[in-house]
C-alpha cells in the first residue's frame, strides 16, 4: 500500500491512551498502525477511524512482551510497504504484587514490554526518520519518574528509564529533524487500574488528579511537534513534578512509603 499522507504507529491502540493518540492522530491527518493483543477492539476503532476521517488503519496484533515481536511487528509493517512517521510508545502496564512474590516471568514481562520493546522499536524506526530527516516519536512515561517512589513496583524505575532514554535519544536526533518525547501523565482515565487490579484504591482518589486520556494525548503530540523532549501534561502534574524536584531522596522516599494508596 503506498500514501502520500504520513503514517503513525501506535502500540496499546485497543484502550486508554493508545485509542486517544489514534483518534487524534487520525483528525490530524495521519494514517495509522494499530497494535496491541485485543485484534476486536483494534478492528472496530479501525472502522471508525476510516468511517470518521478516512484514515488508513492497519491492524496488527503482537504481545509486546514477546521479544521476538519488535522485529516481527516492524517485519509486517515493510511487507505492507508502509514506513513509520511517528512513533507512539504507549503499551504498558503495572503489576501490583509485591516484587518478592512476583514470578520472574510477570516481571520480565514488565520489562521487555515497557523497556526492551519501547527501546528497540524506536531502533527499527530511527534509521529512516533519520535519512528521511524527519520524525517523531513519543514514549509514555509517567508522573511515576517524578513522583515519590511507589512500594513494590517495579514501575517506577521502569518509567524513569523511559524519561532518561527519551531525553538521551531527543538530543542525539534533534539535528536530523527527529524528535523524541517523554509523555508524563498522572493519573488518566483508562483501563490501567483495572488490569493493575487497583481500581478500588484509585477511584478514592480527588478528582483533582485526574486528567481524560485525549487532554493527554493533545499535550503529548504538541510537545513533540514543539521539539520538547519532557511533557507533563495538565497543570497539577507540573506543579507535582515540580515541587518533588528540591525534595531531598530520603525524603521522598518517606513520602512515598506514607502516601502509596496500591501498596499491598
Ligand atoms: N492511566 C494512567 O494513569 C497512566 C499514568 C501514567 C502513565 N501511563 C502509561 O500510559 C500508557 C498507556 O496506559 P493506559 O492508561 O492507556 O492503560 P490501558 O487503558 O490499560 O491501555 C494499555 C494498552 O496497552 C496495551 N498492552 C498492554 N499489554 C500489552 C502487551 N503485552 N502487548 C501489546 N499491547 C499491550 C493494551 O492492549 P491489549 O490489552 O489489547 O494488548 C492497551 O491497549 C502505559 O505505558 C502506562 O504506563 C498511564
Amino acid at each position: 500500500m503506498t500514501t502520500t499522507r504520513p503514517t503513525a504507529l501506535v502500540t496499546g491502540a485497543s484502550a486508554g491512551i493508545g485509542a486517544a493518540f489514534a483518534e487524534l492522530l487520525a483528525q490530524d491527518g495521519h494514517d495509522l498502525i494499530l497494535v496491541a493483543r485485543r485484534a476486536e477492539r483494534l478492528d472496530e476503532l479501525a472502522a471508525r477511524l476510516r468511517a470518521q476521517h478516512g484514515t488508513a488503519c492497519t491492524v496488527l496484533t503482537a504481545d509486546l512482551t514477546d521479544p521476538g515481536a519488535p522485529e516481527e511487528l516492524m517485519a509486517a509493517v515493510r511487507e505492507q510497504g508502509l514506513t513509520v512517521d511517528v512513533l507512539v510508545n504507549n503499551a504498558g502496564m503495572s503489576g501490583s504484587a509485591a516484587f518478592a512474590d512476583s514470578p520472574w516471568s510477570d516481571l520480565a514481562g514488565e520489562i521487555q514490554l515497557m523497556i526492551t520493546a519501547v527501546t528497540q522499536l524506536a531502533h527499527l524506526v530511527v534509521p529512516e526518520m533519520k535519512a528521511r530527516g524527519h520524525g517523531r516519536i513519543i514514549n509514555l512515561s509517567s508522573l511515576a519518574a517524578f513522583a515519590p517512589p511507589g512500594e513494590s513496583l517495579l514501575y517506577t524505575g521502569i518509567k524513569t528509564y523511559v524519561l532518561g532514554m527519551s531525553q538521551a535519544l531527543d538530543m542525539e536526533l534533534k539535528p536530523h529533524g527527529v524528535h523524541v518525547t517523554a509523555l508524563c501523565p498522572g493519573f488518566t482515565h483508562s483501563e490501567f487500574h483495572d488490569v493493575m487490579g487497583t481500581r478500588d484504591a484509585a477511584s478514592k482518589l480527588p478528582s483533582i488528579l485526574w486528567q481524560q486520556a485525549d487532554a493527554v494525548a493533545r499535550e503529548g503530540w504538541a510537545a513533540v511537534n514543539k521539539g520538547k523532549p519532557v511533557c507533563v501534561p495538565g497543570t497539577v502534574n507540573k506543579v507535582i513534578s515540580h515541587g518533588m524536584r528540591p525534595v531531598p531522596f530520603r525524603a521522598q522516599y518517606v513520602l512515598g512509603r506514607s502516601m502509596n494508596p496500591f501498596k499491598n
